[in-house]
């Protein structure tokens, strides 16, 4: 799980936009619901664009799925693209305010290009829908023979 720049301030930035919840809140309800779902988590965030590319490449051995909050990088950043066109499992991309409520700039997303699903304006609970995706889709993906069409 990724989370890009100023989402540390989760909680004390705009809450009338994201809410009163922090990073450690959502960090402890995703542990909760990864337990259940049987998933090893990994929780990360960081406001230096490589941080995240890096993590990306880690996953590409360790994770059977990435969900990422990319937050500003959503708009701008098309290296975070690449890094996840590198990245075969399945990809949900989340973002706690609804976006295509907000300026215009924020209504394009480079990540969209790559990712499998896409949470918007669901608050901090969009985690972990997210994660219950990601785990549906890796049973689903377990379930399928390899080279059968989805
Ligand atoms: C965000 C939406 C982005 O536009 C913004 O830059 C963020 C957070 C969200 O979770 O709603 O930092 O990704």
């Amino acid at each position: 799980m990724l989370n890009g720049p100023n989402l540390n301030l989760l909680g004390k930035r705009q809450p009338h936009i994201y809410g009163y919840e922090t990073l450690a809140d959502v960090e402890r309800d995703c542990r909760k619901l990864a337990e259940q779902l049987k998933l090893e988590l990994r929780f990360h965030q960081s406001n230096r664009e490589y941080e995240l590319i890096d993590w990306i490449h880690e996953a590409r051995e360790t994770a059977g799925g990435i969900v990422i909050n990319p937050a500003a990088f959503t708009h701008t950043s098309v290296a975070l693209l690449d890094a996840l066109n590198a990245f075969e499992p399945p990809i949900i991309e989340i973002h706690i305010s609804n976006v295509h409520q907000r300026e215009q700039f924020r209504h394009h997303s480079y990540v969209s290009l790559r990712a499998t699903g896409v949470i918007a304006g669901c608050g901090t609970q969009g985690y972990q829908l997210a994660l219950q995706r990601v785990a549906h889709l890796i049973d689903e993906g377990e379930r399928t023979p390899k080279g059968a069409k989805k």
